[in-house]
């Protein structure tokens, strides 16, 4: 009986659609998770430079995780071993941190998610090693701003296609191509949740946004072509062209008229933090 009560009450926070709606006070707790995430995106940009391993870029974002107490989502998740995934030029996604090192002209993102008192924060941006190429900071600035197009439609009353069709609209007006195989997610106090975030979309479609949602926006943009392929290691997703890839992540709150975003830059350096 308290069981049913209890389901019942829970079916009361969810939506139709399956999304769950978190209270004002729940935003607290995110912000919190948000906050240390992007911190550790902020201090490890003087850890990027050629001649550096991505393992060790890794190792340091694992240390400043336990200095701050909080746990590493990733570390364990679905058997990854990692506190960062860090894909540098045609990966896409998911690049497992190792021996790979960095050289002059590699761009990279690095993504981190960190459990705060339960809460997670999922960021992730872009990098460089050493000179920035021309087309590769195209690629970054289009790819940030795309981002934040899709950010400009969160509010209650709006679709999940409204926030993909921005994204991809604008992508697409600067003849680049949005990653259709891997997408954003509610998250809160599990890692992935419903609902998919589309990075493109037809305006109008798919669920309606609603105060209380939380979820991720993490557009992937090739310069070439949107597929991918994942690589023998199950994780590693590579653009199946060759092409430069860039994405930025932010963790997002719906509000009464807008949106809230968790993982703001601390330091103003969201958008990109270049190596040293
Ligand atoms: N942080 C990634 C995301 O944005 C998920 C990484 S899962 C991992 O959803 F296991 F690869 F780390
Ligand atoms: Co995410
Ligand atoms: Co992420």
């Amino acid at each position: 009986m308290m069981e049913r009560i209890l389901k019942s009450d829970l079916r009361g926070r969810v939506t139709k659609d399956g999304i769950r709606l978190y209270d004002r006070s729940d935003f607290a707790g995110m912000h919190a998770a948000g906050k240390l995430a992007a911190q550790i995106l902020d201090d490890i940009a003087p850890f990027v430079f050629p001649g550096q391993s991505t393992g060790v870029i890794d190792g340091k974002i694992t240390e400043m995780v336990e200095a701050n107490g909080a746990t590493s989502a990733t570390i364990g998740y679905k058997g990854y071993q990692h506190a960062s995934c860090i894909s540098v030029n045609h990966v896409v996604c998911h690049g497992i941190p190792g021996a790979k090192v960095l050289k002059d002209g590699d761009i990279l993102n690095i993504d981190v998610t960190v459990i705060v008192d339960g809460w997670y924060g999922d960021t992730s941006r872009m990098y460089a090693a050493g000179k920035l190429p021309r087309k590769a900071e195209r690629l970054i600035q289009v790819t940030h701003d795309a981002l934040f197009k899709g950010i400009e439609m969160v509010k209650p009353g709006n679709t999940f296609g409204d926030i993909g069709h921005a994204i991809q609209a604008y992508v697409e007006a600067h003849r680049m191509s949005v990653v259709r195989d891997f997408c954003g997610h509610g998250l809160g106090r599990v890692f992935h949740a419903p609902p998919n975030v589309l990075h493109y979309g037809r305006p109008g479609t798919g669920a309606v946004l609603e105060e209380g949602m939380f979820f991720t926006i993490e557009p992937m943009v090739n310069l070439g072509r949107p597929e991918t392929k994942t690589l023998a290691d199950d994780w590693t997703a590579v653009t199946r062209d060759k092409s430069l890839s860039a994405q930025f992540e932010h963790s997002i709150g719906v509000t009464a008229d807008g949106y809230d975003i968790f993982t703001l830059s601390p330091g103003g350096k969201f958008h990109p933090t270049y190596g040293e």
